[in-house]
């Protein structure tokens, strides 16, 4: 008898850009990629970060490059990603936050959230796939949104805004470039601990309620959210797209 065989998990001979991979969860999404196999580009706007990692990603034995790139520039983000691809795999993951309640939220805070969190990964998506079409070799593109695409949070109409319509763009996307076998895909995790949350998670208010809506009654670390990205990024998930990995210890359960 001929067993049915598991499709690999491992990532050799696939190009994958991440975006925001100078720390938090990019950066751990660049290590999950590159310790599968892939060779990783990794872009964000602070070079020196960039360099360390990928130093430490060489010394590790990996392939790794750095792209110095604000993801809001559009012209920049057309004129890098056009000359360092085709890619296999985008991780589209560079984000902002400006938490509050809504009567403080300035015009300015808004534009700033939803120009990096949904213009810059729609833009960004859109000059990786021009190439990942053209390429014919098919591919994965992994939004990192959030559980506040699925849910509210206190303090987040404008992230929750931004991360419902990555949810949007998805979905969307994926009707429109399956017949490429291209799969979009959202990561979406809970509370995790990055520079990003430092200020939500020194408030033992904000934490409280964190723990108490995470059913696994702790606050994620990176590499809780590592795999997530390696699974949807693989053969493993061939028949997966246009839906969501949620990584929220339960948040969203009830
Ligand atoms: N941490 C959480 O609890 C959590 C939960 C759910 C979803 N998320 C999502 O996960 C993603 C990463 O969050 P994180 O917690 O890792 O945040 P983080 O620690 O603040 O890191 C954000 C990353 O995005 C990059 N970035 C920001 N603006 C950029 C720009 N204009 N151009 C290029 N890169 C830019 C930053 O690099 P430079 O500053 O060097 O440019 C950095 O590498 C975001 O989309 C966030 O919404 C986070």
């Amino acid at each position: 008898m001929q067993l049915p065989q598991t499709p690999s998990f491992r990532l050799e001979g696939r190009r994958a850009l991440i975006t925001g991979a100078s720390r938090g969860i990019g950066l751990g999404a660049a290590c999950a990629l590159a310790q599968a196999g892939a060779q990783v580009v990794l872009a964000a706007r602070s070079a020196d970060e960039l360099e360390a990692v990928c130093d430490a990603l060489h010394l590790a034995g990996h392939q790794a490059t750095a792209m110095t790139l604000d993801v809001s520039d559009t012209d920049a983000v057309q004129k890098s990603i056009t000359a360092a691809g085709p890619f296999d795999i985008l991780i589209n993951n560079a984000g902002v936050n400006r938490p509050g309640p809504m009567v403080d939220m300035s015009p300015a805070d808004f534009d700033t959230v939803m120009n990096v969190n949904v213009r810059a990964a729609y833009f960004v998506a859109q000059s990786v796939l021009r190439q990942m079409i053209e390429a014919g070799r098919g591919g994965s593109i992994i939004n990192t949104s959030s559980q506040m695409g699925h849910v509210g949070g206190i303090d987040r109409t404008v992230y929750c805004a931004s991360k419902f319509a990555i949810e949007g763009i998805t979905r969307s996307l994926a009707i429109e470039v399956g017949e490429h076998n291209i799969r979009v895909n959202t990561v979406c995790p809970t509370f995790i601990a990055t520079p990003l949350t430092e200020k939500t998670l020194a408030d033992p208010e904000r934490v409280a309620w964190i723990t108490s809506k995470i059913k696994l009654g702790r606050i994620g670390q990176i590499e809780d959210v590592m795999g997530a990205f390696v699974f949807l990024a693989s053969d493993a998930a061939s028949l997966i797209t246009g839906t969501s990995l949620l990584v929220d210890g339960g948040w969203t359960a009830g």
